[in-house]
Parts: C-alpha cells; structure tokens; sequence
C-alpha cells in the first residue's frame, strides 16, 4: 500500500478575475491595404476585421501580460503573493529560455510561484484553463493566473494577401481560484496533428538567417481548410463541451469562440442553434485575431461593457495551430 499522503486540493475551480491589454497603436485595415492588393471593403467581408492593435517596441510579451495580470489579480480580489503558479500560453515570445512565465511573475511580485509557458496556438488559452483547474482541485496550488498573450504583428509577412490584415497583438489574463460547486466544466480538447501543415511558420529559427536573402519567418495558412475545418469540426467539438457539462443551449448565456474571423463565429452560431438571448462576442472586428489572447480579450471585454455579467453561463472554445482545439463552459468572474 503507497504510504504518499493524497493531496488535498479544492472541490472545484472558477474564474474569479479577468484583465486585458491591448497595444496603444491602433491600426485600420488601410494600413493593411498598404503592402497587399486588397480593399477595406473584402477584408471587413470576408473577416469581419475592421481595426487591429500593434505593438510598440516598448509593448513586449511580457511587459502586455503584465499589465493584464494586474487587472485581472484586481478584479479578482487577491495579492499577487497568492498565486500559486503562473501559465502563460503564447507562439510568439522570441526568447525559447527561460520562460517568460518566470519573469511576469517576477515582476508582479508574485513570489516564488510554478512558472512555465505553453505553446497551444490559439486553444492556449483552454488548454491553460484546464492545468489551471486541475491544479486547484488537485491541491499543487490555490490561485492560478492563465495568461494568454501574442504579438503576432512580428510574425505576419505584411505581403502575404492570405494573412496579413488576420492578425493582432495583446495580452489577457484570468485568475483560477478554489470554488465550492462547478464552474469550469469538463474540457474536450484535442489535436490533429495529420493536419499540422495548413497553419504554420514559414521556416524554421535555425533555417532562418538574417545574412541570406530569405523573409523573416511568418504563420501562413491555408485559408479554406481551416475555414472548413473550424465551421464543421469545431461546432462539433463546442456541442461536445455542452452536453459534457450538461448545459442546452437555452441555460447558455455567452459564447465566446476563438476570435479568428466573423464569419466562422456567424457559422458556428447557426450550427449550434443558440438562441438569440446568447450573448455572442465579435470582438475580433477590432481586435483581430490575437491567438491565445483572444478567448481572455472579448470575455474582459464583454464584462466591461455590460454585454455580459458576472455569473453568466459562458461556452468558450479555442482552436488553430497544431491543429489543436479546447472547448469547455465557465462561469465568468
Ligand atoms: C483567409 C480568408 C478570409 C480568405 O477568404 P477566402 O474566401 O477563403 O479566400 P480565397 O483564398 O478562397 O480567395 C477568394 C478570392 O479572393 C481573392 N483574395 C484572396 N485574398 C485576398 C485579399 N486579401 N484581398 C482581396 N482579395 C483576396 C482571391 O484571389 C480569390 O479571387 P478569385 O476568386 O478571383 O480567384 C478565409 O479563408 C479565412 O478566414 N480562413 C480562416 C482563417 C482563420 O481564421 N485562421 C485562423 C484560424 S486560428
């Protein structure tokens, strides 16, 4: 018989903050109209994107998160001495060691918390979320802050008409603490790694060579799959997260899709036959598509304009790069 003590964790998790930046910069789409044969009008159509943010120099990975950070540890309500750990989703922070994580965490004064980054493309966030939960229900730590943050105007080559007026930079944040009944569901979560090619970076680090005439790597993306993909496949993986925490669509009072174009969240919003009472967040015409920010992004948003309110029953569901997916229904904070 194992003599090991079992940990001692929380009955379950919630969310019980949330906080976002976005960069200063705002950039309309005839910035975008600059570098590719495009108009406003096939942009605003095709993606619904109207204004995305960029980042200044000064606007790093960690200098948005940490920002975030402390709005969501406000609205939460704890110091940042009790945050137990520190999970930051993104694919765009240019140093690979140490992680960012242990330097945000730094510099909120979190003390010595579990610090590491996630590399999950744009279901970053839900597959934070989830360590998130099992973590606190487990016991390894009482308050953790998931922080999804991106700076992918470094990461889009400006000349490519497929994606160059998709992107966005920002950073959001939440704070997981302990709760007495369910508030974060079960994930359904996945890859489809057969399917790793149609969103990618252009060319490898090491193949990159700033001496050779060869483009700064880029995410490129094969624009119809993943449409396809993420209107047939991921309505079915949304529904999935429903039925696992035992919510119809009519108990539903937000949903919150990856931000990554309008028409998928239209198409999504069909599939699942929400009704028409559901919140639905289309923060992405002025945010674009900020990755593992955009889930943590339009929820802050949401609640600060008052399109949704604490204690709202939430469907949240991330999908991109890998590819991977995760989809899960929350309480917001
Ligand atoms: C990128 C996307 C908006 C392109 O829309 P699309 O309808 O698939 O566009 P296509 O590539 O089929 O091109 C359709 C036409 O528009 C043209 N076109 C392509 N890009 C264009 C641009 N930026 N501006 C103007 N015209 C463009 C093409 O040349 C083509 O013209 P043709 O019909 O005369 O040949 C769309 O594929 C998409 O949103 N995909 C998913 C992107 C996404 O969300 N990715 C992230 C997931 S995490």
């Amino acid at each position: 018989m194992s003599k090991i003590k079992p940990s001692k964790g929380a009955p379950y998790a919630r969310i019980i903050g949330v906080g976002g930046y976005r960069p200063t910069r705002i950039v309309p789409n005839e910035v975008i109209l600059e570098t590719i044969d495009s108009s406003d009008e096939w942009i605003r159509s095709r993606s619904g994107i109207a204004t995305r943010h960029w980042a200044s120099d000064a606007e790093t990975v960690a200098a948005m998160s940490i920002e975030a950070s402390g709005k969501a540890i406000a609205d939460a309500g704890i110091t940042p001495e009790q945050i137990g750990a520190v999970i930051v989703s993104t694919v765009s922070h240019f140093k690979q060691t140490p992680a960012v994580a242990t330097e945000i965490a730094h510099k909120i004064g979190a003390g010595k918390p579990a610090a590491f980054d996630i590399s999950a493309g744009c279901a970053g966030f839900g597959y934070g979320l989830t360590l998130a939960k099992g973590m606190i229900v487990e016991g390894s730590a009482e308050y953790v802050l998931v922080i999804g943050v991106e700076r992918l105007s470094d990461l889009t080559d400006l000349e490519d008409r497929a994606t160059a007026f998709l992107f966005g930079d920002g950073a959001g944040a939440v704070v997981v603490g302990p709760s007495k009944e369910p508030a974060i569901g079960p994930t359904v979560w996945g890859s489809e790694g057969d399917k790793s090619e149609t969103i990618k970076q252009t060319v490898a680090w090491d193949e990159f060579h700033a001496d050779r005439p060869a483009k700064f790597p880029a995410i490129t993306q094969e624009g119809q799959a993943v449409f396809r993909w993420a209107v047939f496949e991921m309505a079915k993986v949304a529904q999935q997260a429903l039925d696992a925490a035992g919510i119809a669509p009519e108990d539903l009072d937000v949903f919150i899709p990856h931000q990554a174009n309008m028409r998928i969240i239209d198409s999504m919003v069909k599939t699942l036959k929400l009704p028409e009472h559901v919140t639905v967040a289309r923060d992405v015409e002025t945010t674009g598509n900020t990755s593992a920010a955009s889930i943590p992004l339009a929820m802050e948003r949401l609640l600060a304009t008052g399109q949704a309110k604490s204690g709202d029953t939430a469907l949240v569901i991330g999908f991109g790069a890998g590819l991977v997916y995760a989809a899960t229904v929350v309480t917001l904070p």
